[in-house]
């Protein structure tokens, strides 16, 4: 992080509270497609505060379609409809921004979700995949820099970065849930063909442009971190087409009812 990183947070966690008491535990992150789910997880008739990222000091506004844009502030959960992505040419500060304020305004426990490109053979597109561990191929971390005085720790322990008890309530609620290791890559293209028979070698089951750097950010603020992929696509040269964002935002939004579904319980069972 960079030394004035503190403060930006204090700024954003000012402009929230400016806006509502509300101190959920719980923060949902939505990827690409999901942004109509908010709708569904935190109605508004039950008094939830929807503010958008560009009235947040310092979030900015998505670029990507797909992503909306707004933080939703419920009783029992925050949910951040849209995210910022390295590759959209902002830092990695810029990107790791939300999470920051999520830890800063009380919450214990994050969920993130992604729209990831399937590399495991079984997979199809439409799978939700809890992510078991990730590899870091982005080549950078945004806990580089001076340790953010937020954080606990300034060599964060990733060995259980994905919390194996909430992924044990996880699959509990949806025993469909499969379950892989999910590879971050810096984008915007797409991977090779080339590159994907790699990162099936190095152990990847999943591979996407998002979530890691959030994942390194709440781990270092002590969060509880649950991760799931919507697979949208079959990873570049296995489904014999090229890929497209289209069909990523359309197979992640074909999934809405399920994600839902787990996601409102997964609330249900953190809460209690
Ligand atoms: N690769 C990288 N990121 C992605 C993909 C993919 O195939 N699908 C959705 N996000």
């Amino acid at each position: 992080m960079q030394a004035d990183f503190r403060e930006r947070v204090e700024k954003a966690v000012c402009s929230v509270k400016r806006r509502t008491e509300r101190a959920p535990g719980i923060a949902i992150v939505l990827g690409s497609g999901l942004s109509e789910v908010i709708d569904d997880l935190v109605p508004e008739p039950d008094g939830a505060v929807t503010i958008a990222y560009r009235e947040i000091s310092g979030f900015g506004s998505p670029s990507i379609s797909g992503h909306r844009g707004t933080l939703t502030v419920g009783d029992d959960v925050a949910v951040m409809a849209g995210r910022f992505h390295y590759y959209e040419g902002g830092s990695l500060d810029d990107v790791v921004l939300p999470v920051a304020t999520l830890a800063g305004l009380g919450v214990h426990t994050l969920i993130v979700t992604n729209a990831a490109g399937g590399i495991r053979r079984d997979y199809r597109p439409g799978d939700l995949v809890l992510i078991a561990d990730h590899i870091n191929l982005m080549g950078t971390s945004p806990l580089i820099g001076p340790q953010d005085a937020g954080s606990s720790a300034r060599f964060p322990d990733m060995t259980d970065a994905y919390d194996p008890a909430l992924r044990e309530i996880a699959c509990e609620l949806d025993p469909d849930l499969k379950s892989g290791v999910y590879a971050a890559m810096s984008g915007p293209a797409y991977e090779t063909p080339a590159e994907i028979t790699m990162l099936e070698r190095l152990g990847a089951d999943l591979v996407g442009m998002s979530t890691v750097p959030e994942v390194l950010a709440a781990r270092s603020y002590g969060l509880r971190v649950l991760g799931v992929s919507t697979v949208t696509n079959l990873a570049a040269g296995r489904a014999g087409k090229p890929l497209d964002h289209r069909e990523v935002v359309e197979v992640g939004a074909s999934i809405r009812d399920r994600m839902v579904g787990l996601l409102s319980r997964l609330v249900a069972a953190v809460r209690a």
